[in-house]
Protein backbone atom coordinates (compact mmCIF):
# COMPACT_ATOMS: atom_id res chain seq x y z
CA UNK A 1 0.00 0.00 0.00
CA UNK A 2 1.61 3.27 -1.10
CA UNK A 3 0.43 6.89 0.51
CA UNK A 4 -0.94 9.25 -2.31
CA UNK A 5 -1.90 10.86 -3.80
CA UNK A 6 -0.91 13.44 -6.85
CA UNK A 7 -4.51 14.30 -7.00
CA UNK A 8 -3.95 16.90 -4.03
CA UNK A 9 -0.95 18.08 -5.58
CA UNK A 10 -2.94 18.52 -8.77
CA UNK A 11 -5.18 20.36 -6.97
CA UNK A 12 -2.64 22.73 -5.27
CA UNK A 13 -0.70 22.86 -8.94
CA UNK A 14 -3.59 23.90 -10.02
CA UNK A 15 -4.70 26.34 -7.76
CA UNK A 16 -1.07 27.38 -8.03
CA UNK A 17 -1.42 28.04 -11.66
CA UNK A 18 -4.61 30.50 -10.67
CA UNK A 19 -2.19 32.40 -8.36
CA UNK A 20 0.55 32.98 -10.69
CA UNK A 21 -1.93 34.61 -13.28
CA UNK A 22 -4.00 31.99 -14.88
CA UNK A 23 -7.13 32.64 -12.78
CA UNK A 24 -10.12 31.70 -14.62
CA UNK A 25 -11.66 35.08 -16.59
CA UNK A 26 -15.24 33.74 -17.82
CA UNK A 27 -14.98 35.07 -21.54
CA UNK A 28 -17.42 35.01 -24.29
CA UNK A 29 -15.80 32.56 -27.22
CA UNK A 30 -17.53 33.56 -30.43
CA UNK A 31 -18.41 30.44 -32.94
CA UNK A 32 -18.83 30.26 -35.91
CA UNK A 33 -22.81 28.85 -36.83
CA UNK A 34 -22.79 25.97 -39.42
CA UNK A 35 -25.32 26.12 -41.82
CA UNK A 36 -28.45 24.90 -39.74
CA UNK A 37 -27.14 25.98 -36.97
CA UNK A 38 -28.45 29.12 -35.37
CA UNK A 39 -25.54 31.29 -33.49
CA UNK A 40 -26.14 31.35 -29.55
CA UNK A 41 -27.05 34.85 -28.74
CA UNK A 42 -26.77 34.67 -25.16
CA UNK A 43 -23.69 33.57 -22.88
CA UNK A 44 -24.51 29.90 -22.58
CA UNK A 45 -22.67 28.15 -20.21
CA UNK A 46 -21.72 24.28 -20.33
CA UNK A 47 -20.73 22.55 -17.43
CA UNK A 48 -19.12 18.91 -17.46
CA UNK A 49 -18.34 16.42 -15.45
CA UNK A 50 -15.25 13.67 -16.33
CA UNK A 51 -14.16 10.62 -15.07
CA UNK A 52 -11.22 9.40 -17.20
CA UNK A 53 -11.14 5.76 -15.79
CA UNK A 54 -8.41 3.32 -16.52
CA UNK A 55 -11.26 0.83 -18.17
CA UNK A 56 -14.13 3.13 -19.09
CA UNK A 57 -14.58 6.42 -18.94
CA UNK A 58 -17.70 8.82 -18.49
CA UNK A 59 -19.08 12.33 -19.21
CA UNK A 60 -21.81 13.80 -18.02
CA UNK A 61 -23.32 17.38 -18.72
CA UNK A 62 -25.69 20.25 -17.07
CA UNK A 63 -27.73 19.36 -20.08
CA UNK A 64 -28.32 15.99 -19.46
CA UNK A 65 -25.90 14.00 -21.71
CA UNK A 66 -24.60 10.65 -20.20
CA UNK A 67 -22.15 8.90 -22.07
CA UNK A 68 -20.09 6.09 -20.81
CA UNK A 69 -17.31 4.75 -23.40
CA UNK A 70 -14.46 2.10 -22.50
CA UNK A 71 -11.42 3.97 -22.25
CA UNK A 72 -10.09 2.42 -25.34
CA UNK A 73 -8.65 4.08 -28.62
CA UNK A 74 -8.20 2.06 -32.52
CA UNK A 75 -6.35 3.18 -35.39
CA UNK A 76 -6.50 1.06 -38.48
CA UNK A 77 -3.67 -0.85 -38.72
CA UNK A 78 -2.99 0.23 -42.74
CA UNK A 79 -5.26 1.78 -45.74
CA UNK A 80 -6.71 -1.51 -46.24
CA UNK A 81 -8.14 -1.18 -42.53
CA UNK A 82 -8.50 2.05 -43.02
CA UNK A 83 -10.57 2.08 -46.27
CA UNK A 84 -12.71 -0.97 -44.48
CA UNK A 85 -13.37 1.00 -41.45
CA UNK A 86 -14.24 3.82 -43.16
CA UNK A 87 -12.35 6.23 -40.42
CA UNK A 88 -8.85 7.19 -39.10
CA UNK A 89 -10.30 6.10 -35.48
CA UNK A 90 -12.41 4.33 -33.30
CA UNK A 91 -13.53 4.37 -29.83
CA UNK A 92 -14.53 1.80 -27.33
CA UNK A 93 -16.79 -0.82 -28.40
CA UNK A 94 -16.05 0.23 -32.16
CA UNK A 95 -12.58 -0.09 -31.58
CA UNK A 96 -12.94 -3.98 -29.89
CA UNK A 97 -15.18 -4.95 -32.41
CA UNK A 98 -12.17 -3.96 -34.70
CA UNK A 99 -9.49 -4.97 -32.91
CA UNK A 100 -8.01 -7.35 -35.72
CA UNK A 101 -8.08 -4.60 -38.14
CA UNK A 102 -6.35 -2.02 -35.39
CA UNK A 103 -3.74 -0.92 -33.29
CA UNK A 104 -5.48 -1.05 -30.13
CA UNK A 105 -4.34 1.85 -27.11
CA UNK A 106 -5.73 2.46 -23.49
CA UNK A 107 -4.16 5.57 -23.17
CA UNK A 108 -5.27 5.58 -19.65
CA UNK A 109 -4.01 2.57 -17.93
CA UNK A 110 -2.26 1.76 -15.40
CA UNK A 111 1.75 1.47 -16.43
CA UNK A 112 1.59 2.85 -19.93
CA UNK A 113 3.98 5.20 -20.63
CA UNK A 114 1.31 8.29 -20.86
CA UNK A 115 4.45 10.25 -22.45
CA UNK A 116 4.45 8.78 -25.61
CA UNK A 117 3.55 10.50 -28.29
CA UNK A 118 1.44 7.51 -29.73
CA UNK A 119 -0.77 7.36 -26.06
CA UNK A 120 -0.81 10.89 -25.82
CA UNK A 121 -2.64 11.53 -29.32
CA UNK A 122 -4.91 8.07 -28.85
CA UNK A 123 -5.31 10.12 -25.58
CA UNK A 124 -6.03 13.39 -27.02
CA UNK A 125 -8.61 11.61 -29.84
CA UNK A 126 -10.36 10.00 -26.89
CA UNK A 127 -10.77 12.69 -24.42
CA UNK A 128 -11.97 15.07 -27.87
CA UNK A 129 -14.94 12.34 -28.92
CA UNK A 130 -16.01 11.49 -25.03
CA UNK A 131 -16.39 15.66 -24.77
CA UNK A 132 -18.11 16.11 -28.66
CA UNK A 133 -21.01 13.70 -26.82
CA UNK A 134 -21.88 17.27 -25.13
CA UNK A 135 -21.40 19.59 -28.03
CA UNK A 136 -20.01 21.73 -26.87
CA UNK A 137 -19.60 23.94 -29.96
CA UNK A 138 -23.13 24.72 -29.30
CA UNK A 139 -22.09 27.06 -26.54
CA UNK A 140 -20.10 30.57 -25.35
CA UNK A 141 -17.88 28.89 -22.41
CA UNK A 142 -17.45 25.18 -21.24
CA UNK A 143 -16.06 24.66 -17.67
CA UNK A 144 -15.20 20.81 -16.62
CA UNK A 145 -14.58 19.47 -13.41
CA UNK A 146 -12.11 16.20 -14.21
CA UNK A 147 -11.20 12.99 -12.56
CA UNK A 148 -7.89 11.34 -14.07
CA UNK A 149 -6.77 7.85 -12.94
CA UNK A 150 -4.58 8.41 -9.47
CA UNK A 151 -1.48 6.97 -10.96
CA UNK A 152 -1.32 9.37 -13.41
CA UNK A 153 1.96 11.52 -12.95
CA UNK A 154 2.79 15.51 -12.41
CA UNK A 155 3.93 15.20 -16.42
CA UNK A 156 0.51 13.81 -17.13
CA UNK A 157 -1.34 16.82 -15.73
CA UNK A 158 0.50 19.22 -18.26
CA UNK A 159 -0.34 16.53 -20.71
CA UNK A 160 -4.32 16.40 -19.38
CA UNK A 161 -4.19 20.67 -19.68
CA UNK A 162 -3.13 20.27 -23.00
CA UNK A 163 -5.20 17.38 -24.38
CA UNK A 164 -8.22 19.80 -22.81
CA UNK A 165 -7.03 22.69 -24.81
CA UNK A 166 -9.68 23.92 -27.21
CA UNK A 167 -11.90 21.68 -26.22
CA UNK A 168 -13.38 23.33 -22.53
CA UNK A 169 -12.20 27.08 -21.43
CA UNK A 170 -11.70 26.25 -17.49
CA UNK A 171 -11.03 23.06 -15.54
CA UNK A 172 -11.08 21.83 -12.09
CA UNK A 173 -8.86 18.33 -11.50
CA UNK A 174 -10.31 16.64 -8.30
CA UNK A 175 -10.08 13.23 -6.91
CA UNK A 176 -12.53 10.32 -7.89
CA UNK A 177 -13.31 9.67 -4.24
CA UNK A 178 -13.79 13.07 -3.37
CA UNK A 179 -16.49 13.58 -6.30
CA UNK A 180 -18.04 10.08 -4.86
CA UNK A 181 -18.81 11.92 -1.95
CA UNK A 182 -19.97 15.42 -3.39
CA UNK A 183 -22.03 13.64 -5.62
CA UNK A 184 -23.71 11.71 -2.74
CA UNK A 185 -23.95 14.62 -0.49
CA UNK A 186 -21.51 12.63 1.97
CA UNK A 187 -19.06 15.13 2.05
CA UNK A 188 -19.51 15.92 6.32
CA UNK A 189 -18.36 12.39 6.73
CA UNK A 190 -17.89 9.18 5.22
CA UNK A 191 -14.38 7.05 3.97
CA UNK A 192 -14.98 6.38 0.12
CA UNK A 193 -13.38 3.59 -1.14
CA UNK A 194 -13.44 3.67 -5.33
CA UNK A 195 -13.11 -0.02 -6.51
CA UNK A 196 -12.16 0.89 -9.99
CA UNK A 197 -10.05 -1.28 -12.93
CA UNK A 198 -6.35 -0.20 -12.05
CA UNK A 199 -6.94 0.99 -8.89
CA UNK A 200 -8.74 1.14 -5.27
CA UNK A 201 -8.56 4.90 -3.75
CA UNK A 202 -9.58 5.20 -0.54
CA UNK A 203 -10.22 8.73 0.67
CA UNK A 204 -11.41 10.03 4.19
CA UNK A 205 -14.07 13.47 3.61
CA UNK A 206 -14.85 15.87 6.60
CA UNK A 207 -15.92 18.78 4.55
CA UNK A 208 -13.35 19.57 2.69
CA UNK A 209 -10.58 18.61 -0.10
CA UNK A 210 -8.60 15.65 0.86
CA UNK A 211 -4.88 16.14 1.55
CA UNK A 212 -2.29 13.14 1.09
CA UNK A 213 -2.75 12.23 4.09
CA UNK A 214 -6.69 11.43 4.17
CA UNK A 215 -5.81 8.88 0.78
CA UNK A 216 -4.42 6.12 0.09
CA UNK A 217 -4.29 3.87 -3.40
CA UNK A 218 -4.28 0.24 -3.28
CA UNK A 219 -2.96 -2.03 -6.48
CA UNK A 220 -5.58 -4.42 -5.37
CA UNK A 221 -8.36 -3.33 -8.05
CA UNK A 222 -10.45 -4.73 -11.27
CA UNK A 223 -7.39 -5.57 -13.17
CA UNK A 224 -5.55 -7.39 -10.80
CA UNK A 225 -8.46 -9.55 -9.75
CA UNK A 226 -9.13 -10.47 -13.57
CA UNK A 227 -5.21 -11.18 -13.33
CA UNK A 228 -5.54 -13.67 -9.81
CA UNK A 229 -9.11 -15.42 -11.58
CA UNK A 230 -6.70 -15.97 -14.86
CA UNK A 231 -4.46 -17.12 -12.74
CA UNK A 232 -6.68 -19.68 -10.61
CA UNK A 233 -8.09 -21.25 -13.94
CA UNK A 234 -4.76 -21.39 -15.24
CA UNK A 235 -3.55 -23.52 -12.59
CA UNK A 236 -6.92 -25.54 -12.56
CA UNK A 237 -7.43 -26.21 -16.16
CA UNK A 238 -3.75 -26.34 -17.64
CA UNK A 239 -3.30 -25.77 -21.21
CA UNK A 240 -6.49 -23.05 -20.98
CA UNK A 241 -6.77 -20.19 -23.72
CA UNK A 242 -7.59 -17.18 -21.62
CA UNK A 243 -7.48 -13.46 -22.79
CA UNK A 244 -8.18 -10.64 -20.32
CA UNK A 245 -12.08 -9.64 -21.60
CA UNK A 246 -12.98 -12.60 -21.71
CA UNK A 247 -12.20 -13.36 -17.85
CA UNK A 248 -13.39 -9.78 -16.88
CA UNK A 249 -16.98 -10.96 -18.50
CA UNK A 250 -16.94 -13.84 -16.50
CA UNK A 251 -15.78 -11.77 -13.42
CA UNK A 252 -18.49 -9.05 -14.08
CA UNK A 253 -21.18 -11.64 -14.83
CA UNK A 254 -20.63 -14.06 -11.84
CA UNK A 255 -18.45 -12.06 -8.94
CA UNK A 256 -19.61 -12.48 -5.45
CA UNK A 257 -17.99 -13.10 -1.80
CA UNK A 258 -19.21 -15.55 0.45
CA UNK A 259 -17.81 -18.54 2.64
CA UNK A 260 -19.40 -21.12 0.15
CA UNK A 261 -18.73 -21.82 -3.50
CA UNK A 262 -21.80 -21.63 -6.16
CA UNK A 263 -21.68 -23.14 -9.49
CA UNK A 264 -20.37 -20.75 -12.44
CA UNK A 265 -20.08 -22.73 -15.88
CA UNK A 266 -18.20 -21.23 -18.53
CA UNK A 267 -17.05 -22.13 -21.88
CA UNK A 268 -13.29 -22.71 -22.12
CA UNK A 269 -10.85 -23.40 -25.06
CA UNK A 270 -8.27 -25.83 -24.08
CA UNK A 271 -5.61 -26.31 -26.55
CA UNK A 272 -8.16 -25.55 -28.70
CA UNK A 273 -10.64 -28.13 -27.68
CA UNK A 274 -13.31 -26.73 -26.57
CA UNK A 275 -14.77 -27.49 -22.61
CA UNK A 276 -17.25 -26.26 -20.46
CA UNK A 277 -15.87 -25.69 -17.17
CA UNK A 278 -17.20 -24.52 -13.98
CA UNK A 279 -15.27 -21.64 -12.47
CA UNK A 280 -17.55 -20.91 -9.33
CA UNK A 281 -15.24 -21.72 -6.42
CA UNK A 282 -12.36 -19.71 -8.20
CA UNK A 283 -14.34 -16.58 -8.88
CA UNK A 284 -15.26 -17.05 -5.16
CA UNK A 285 -11.87 -17.16 -4.29
CA UNK A 286 -10.54 -14.42 -6.13
CA UNK A 287 -13.47 -11.88 -5.16
CA UNK A 288 -12.74 -12.86 -1.22
CA UNK A 289 -8.99 -12.28 -1.57
CA UNK A 290 -9.54 -8.81 -3.01
CA UNK A 291 -11.25 -8.06 0.59
CA UNK A 292 -8.51 -8.17 3.19
CA UNK A 293 -6.77 -5.46 0.93
CA UNK A 294 -9.48 -3.17 1.13
CA UNK A 295 -10.35 -3.79 5.02
CA UNK A 296 -6.75 -2.95 5.17
CA UNK A 297 -6.90 0.45 3.37
CA UNK A 298 -9.90 1.09 5.47
CA UNK A 299 -8.01 0.43 8.59
CA UNK A 300 -5.45 3.17 7.74
CA UNK A 301 -7.91 5.63 6.62
CA UNK A 302 -9.82 5.32 9.90
CA UNK A 303 -7.02 5.20 12.27
CA UNK A 304 -5.07 8.14 10.89
CA UNK A 305 -8.63 10.78 11.38
CA UNK A 306 -9.11 12.72 14.12
CA UNK A 307 -10.23 10.64 16.83
CA UNK A 308 -13.12 12.58 17.66
CA UNK A 309 -14.26 11.68 13.96
CA UNK A 310 -13.29 7.97 13.82
CA UNK A 311 -16.85 7.28 14.93
CA UNK A 312 -18.88 9.08 12.07
CA UNK A 313 -16.36 7.78 9.25
CA UNK A 314 -16.88 4.23 10.79
CA UNK A 315 -19.83 4.45 10.13
CA UNK A 316 -20.34 5.94 6.73
CA UNK A 317 -18.16 3.65 4.47
CA UNK A 318 -19.02 4.01 1.10
CA UNK A 319 -18.09 1.28 -1.87
CA UNK A 320 -17.89 3.19 -5.32
CA UNK A 321 -16.69 2.45 -8.33
CA UNK A 322 -17.06 -1.30 -10.83
CA UNK A 323 -15.65 -3.35 -8.08
CA UNK A 324 -18.44 -2.64 -5.60
CA UNK A 325 -20.72 -4.64 -7.86
CA UNK A 326 -19.24 -7.55 -6.06
CA UNK A 327 -22.12 -9.04 -4.86
CA UNK A 328 -22.14 -9.29 -0.68
CA UNK A 329 -18.93 -7.05 -0.90
CA UNK A 330 -20.14 -4.71 1.86
CA UNK A 331 -21.55 -7.20 4.28
CA UNK A 332 -17.83 -8.65 3.80
CA UNK A 333 -16.05 -5.71 4.18
CA UNK A 334 -18.48 -4.87 7.30
CA UNK A 335 -17.22 -8.17 8.84
CA UNK A 336 -13.78 -8.22 8.43
CA UNK A 337 -14.11 -4.60 10.03
CA UNK A 338 -15.39 -5.39 13.02
CA UNK A 339 -12.94 -6.10 14.96
CA UNK A 340 -12.67 -2.01 15.05
CA UNK A 341 -15.44 -0.97 16.26
CA UNK A 342 -19.24 -0.43 14.87
CA UNK A 343 -19.09 -0.30 11.27
CA UNK A 344 -21.58 1.16 8.20
CA UNK A 345 -20.83 0.02 4.84
CA UNK A 346 -23.05 0.66 1.88
CA UNK A 347 -22.57 0.62 -1.96
CA UNK A 348 -23.24 3.29 -3.97
CA UNK A 349 -25.94 2.99 -6.96
CA UNK A 350 -25.28 2.74 -10.29
CA UNK A 351 -21.53 2.70 -8.85
CA UNK A 352 -20.20 3.41 -12.45
CA UNK A 353 -21.19 6.84 -13.08
CA UNK A 354 -20.57 8.05 -9.31
CA UNK A 355 -17.45 9.66 -10.10
CA UNK A 356 -19.20 11.59 -13.32
CA UNK A 357 -22.10 12.44 -11.55
CA UNK A 358 -20.33 13.97 -8.61
CA UNK A 359 -17.98 16.33 -10.81
CA UNK A 360 -20.44 17.32 -12.69
CA UNK A 361 -22.02 18.75 -9.28
CA UNK A 362 -19.27 20.21 -8.36
CA UNK A 363 -18.89 21.86 -11.89
CA UNK A 364 -21.85 23.97 -11.24
CA UNK A 365 -21.23 24.91 -7.67
CA UNK A 366 -17.67 26.25 -7.74
CA UNK A 367 -17.29 29.44 -7.75
CA UNK A 368 -15.48 30.65 -11.29
CA UNK A 369 -12.18 31.30 -9.27
CA UNK A 370 -11.70 27.61 -8.77
CA UNK A 371 -11.21 27.10 -12.86
CA UNK A 372 -7.84 27.39 -14.19
CA UNK A 373 -8.35 28.96 -17.55
CA UNK A 374 -6.30 26.82 -20.40
CA UNK A 375 -7.37 28.79 -23.21
N1 LIG B 1 -20.40 -6.99 -11.60
C1 LIG B 1 -19.10 -6.73 -11.43
N2 LIG B 1 -18.38 -7.46 -10.56
C2 LIG B 1 -17.06 -7.22 -10.40
N3 LIG B 1 -16.37 -6.30 -11.05
C3 LIG B 1 -17.05 -5.54 -11.93
C4 LIG B 1 -18.43 -5.70 -12.16
N4 LIG B 1 -18.81 -4.79 -13.09
C5 LIG B 1 -17.71 -4.10 -13.43
N5 LIG B 1 -16.64 -4.54 -12.73
C6 LIG B 1 -15.25 -4.11 -12.84
O1 LIG B 1 -15.12 -2.76 -12.45
C7 LIG B 1 -13.98 -2.22 -13.11
C8 LIG B 1 -14.40 -0.95 -13.79
O2 LIG B 1 -14.83 -0.06 -12.82
P1 LIG B 1 -14.71 1.51 -13.02
O3 LIG B 1 -15.45 1.91 -14.23
O4 LIG B 1 -15.09 2.13 -11.73
O5 LIG B 1 -13.13 1.60 -13.28
P2 LIG B 1 -12.29 2.77 -13.95
O6 LIG B 1 -12.85 4.08 -13.46
O7 LIG B 1 -12.23 2.57 -15.41
O8 LIG B 1 -10.87 2.48 -13.33
P3 LIG B 1 -9.93 3.43 -12.43
O9 LIG B 1 -10.85 4.19 -11.50
O10 LIG B 1 -9.03 2.48 -11.72
O11 LIG B 1 -9.24 4.29 -13.41
C9 LIG B 1 -13.52 -3.24 -14.14
O12 LIG B 1 -12.43 -3.97 -13.64
C10 LIG B 1 -14.75 -4.11 -14.27
O13 LIG B 1 -14.45 -5.43 -14.70
MG1 LIG C 1 -12.55 5.24 -11.81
Amino acid sequence: MTMKNDWFSSILWLLTLELIGGTFIPTCVVRHSSPGHEMNTMSERLYIGIDLGTYQSTVMSSEGVMTTIETVVGKPKDPVARNFLGRDVVFGEDAIKHRLACNLFRPLEHGVAQDDEENLSAAKAFVTHLIENCDPEEYDEVLGVICSPSHISFTDKTNLVSILRGLVNGIMVVSEPFAVAFGLDQIAGSIVVDIGAGTTDIARIYGTFPTDEDQVTIEEAGDWLDHRLMDLINKKYAGAQLTQSMVRRWKEEGSYVSDDSREFMVDLSVDGKKQTVDIGDLVRLACNELVPHIVEGVKHIVAGADPEYQSVLRNNIILAGGGSLIEGVADRVAQHLADIGDVTVWCAEDPVVRVADGALKLAGAMPDEMYTSIE
